[in-house]
């Protein structure tokens, strides 16, 4: 434990969730106990994110997000823990006690030091006859030394274990590369080196961290390119690549682009602030780091449809913070790499200055995709864009792209105002009664919000949730012998979370979400305040107790049963095929 437990609970305490939250969401009362603000952590138009004084948790109905202070601090301010108690220490002017013994924290710094060295290995491969071939790829990529310099760029040579005889020799074992996503394990129980035969990307934080990597093929092959698993110290959807050269630049303004080759080809061209997501979208957490260094994004994705559609998701995630966003708008190359190597900065440069806002781009789009002389076409463009110009906020700016729209359409300005605004009123009443919905019924999702969570058998798991409701409401049913081991639940997560909730009871420590919001990723946490929410009857505590234990039991009798009877069909099956063949 690298805080004493009665700090945190004082530190929780004094850091009221209404209040805490309210520095981030206008939260407003309706019916009942609870306060209902937009979600900070979804693009939403009607609240569906909670706040509970009483329990002091906050829960979306819509993203599934919830737990307690610490959770919330850690969630939108992008923190770990130990900084999200920091971040609410200092907030409630209490100090921070000595962190000792924190074995977490030193295992993440070895994890860090080691990627520094294999960064640091994977660059002077360059000037070996092994890195030749990365050497060779990068100079057709027209990418300089300085440049490979500057991001730190290396070669991970063609072999099985250069870098791990390498780490090795610097007294790091096969196990901490394998934990960090460097090697992998080999039948025979020896490690291997993950990263071969590749160009190497590290991908650095903005504290300067090298947290992960990222291994482009040297020519045309798949997979095209391989990342760094989830670490203890890498999280893709939290980072950035070269978020740490481009917070430094003086543009004004932050380029996403899709891919690292794209990010290291802007920068050469003198485009200092390109960033790239690391192989995923657009997250939520990556929008709000941006906004931490700019308030207008250009978006430079891909000339192709998939990088059309990933810019209309990251207009909505990036819209909601704020920030101004605008599109580049490319022909004549696939990507920004190709543009700037074909057309040269200058011309990127123009295309820069050109971009369009965002309600331009998305119109341009729509309008790209009919045929305005044909009268069908039309009716079919004006039913698109007037819903497009329905679902912008500002009254003003509808109408201006009404009329925008209007005369695209070469049609009257008040037929396509009235349009709009009819479809506006629609669209609202939709939303709030969708939101109330979902507010009213949050325990018939018999899966979890999250869908990386998603349970392979429900009815098990529902059972499971019981038990973890019962446990955290009750810890005295804690005691009780007939508890099932973590390991009968059929899902991993709800495993975790049970495991650490009876570690707790064990240990005769509170059960609370403040105090396993270190033990649980945010992840579990969102799951297990979802898991709160749902009603349950205390008072017969210890007969429902019995009958989830039962449940999980008989489920997990069940699975063994069916994968039994599977494994008896398949060898049924292979005799069968043996007398085929005698006849
Ligand atoms: P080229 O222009 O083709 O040299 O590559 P690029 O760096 O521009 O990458 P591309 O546009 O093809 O892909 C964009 C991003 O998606 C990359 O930076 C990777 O993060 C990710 N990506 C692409 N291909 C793969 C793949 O095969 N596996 C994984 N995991 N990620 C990939
Ligand atoms: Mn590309």
């Amino acid at each position: 434990m690298p805080f004493p437990e009665n700090f945190i609970t004082e530190l929780v305490d004094r850091s009221d969730i209404v209040d805490v939250v309210s520095g981030y969401v206008r939260l407003s009362k309706r019916s009942g106990a609870n306060l209902f603000g937009l979600c900070p952590f979804h693009s939403e138009k009607t609240p569906s994110f909670s706040v509970s004084p009483d329990k002091q948790i906050y829960h979306c109905f819509g993203c599934g997000k919830g737990g307690g202070v610490i959770s919330f601090i850690m969630e939108i301010e992008n923190l770990t823990f130990p900084e999200a108690v920091e971040f609410l220490a200092r907030r409630a002017g209490m100090p921070v006690p000595e962190q000792t013994d924190d074995r977490e924290s030193r295992r993440r710094e070895r994890m860090l030091a080691l990627n520094r060295e294999a960064a640091r290995w994977f660059y002077a491969q360059l000037s070996t006859p092994a890195g030749q071939s990365a050497g060779a790829y990068m100079a057709k990529r027209r990418i300089s030394p300085a440049t490979a310099k500057t991001f730190g760029l290396g070669c991970a040579p063609d072999g099985w274990d250069g870098l791990l005889r390498a780490m090795e020799q610097k007294g790091f074992t096969g196990k901490e590369l394998f934990d960090a996503g460097l090697a992998r394990r080999g039948k025979n129980g020896g490690y291997y080196d993950v990263f071969r035969n590749r160009l190497m990307f590290p991908v650095i934080d903005v504290r300067g961290n090298v947290i992960g990597f990222s291994g482009r093929i040297l020519g045309d092959g798949e997979p095209k390119y391989m990342n760094s698993p989830e670490t203890p110290v890498f999280n893709k959807s939290r980072n950035l690549f070269a978020l740490n050269l481009a917070k430094k630049s003086k543009s004004g303004y932050i380029i996403l682009s899709e891919g690292n080759i794209d990010v290291v080809s802007l920068h050469q061209a003198g485009f200092d602030s390109a960033v790239a997501s690391l192989g995923t979208s657009l997250t939520p957490e990556q929008a709000r780091l941006i906004s931490r260094y700019t308030d207008q994004v250009i978006i430079a994705y891909d000339n192709d449809g998939a990088g059309v559609k990933a810019a209309q998701r990251a207009i909505g995630i990036l819209e909601k913070l704020d920030l101004r966003v605008k599109v580049l708008r490319m022909s004549g190359a696939k990507d920004p790499d190709e543009f700037i190597q074909t057309k040269g900065p200058e011309a990127f440069r123009k295309l820069l200055e050109a971009s369009e806002n965002q309600v331009d781009y998305r119109l341009r789009s729509v309008t790209d995709k009919y045929d305005l002389t044909v009268d069908e076409q039309k009716v079919d463009f004006l039913k698109e864009a007037t819903d497009l110009v329905a679902r912008l906020p500002g009254a003003v700016e509808r109408q201006v792209y009404a009329m925008r729209v209007a005369s695209l359409a070469g049609i009257g300005a008040d037929a396509v105002t009235a349009e709009v605004e009819r479809r506006r009123k629609r669209l609202l009443s939709r939303a709030r009664s969708d939101g109330e919905r979902q507010q009213t019924r949050p325990e018939r999702q018999a899966q979890p919000p999250d869908k990386d969570l998603r349970y392979a058998d429900p009815s098990s798991a529902a059972a499971e949730e019981g038990l973890i409701r019962l446990l955290y409401l009750d810890p005295a049913l804690g005691r009780s012998p007939e508890l099932p081991p973590a390991e009968d639940f059929s899902s991993e997560a709800l495993g975790h979370i049970y495991a650490a909730v009876r570690a707790r009871i064990d240990a005769g420590s509170a059960v609370s979400t403040a105090s396993l919001s270190e033990a649980l990723t945010l992840q579990e946490m969102s799951l297990l305040v979802s898991i709160l929410q749902k009603p349950e009857l205390l008072s017969s505590g210890e007969r429902a107790l019995n009958d989830y234990i039962e449940k999980i039991r008989e489920r997990k009798r069940l699975r063994a049963g069916s994968s039994d009877l599977r494994a008896l069909a398949e060898s049924l099956r292979e005799r069968k095929g043996f007398k085929g063949k005698d006849v």
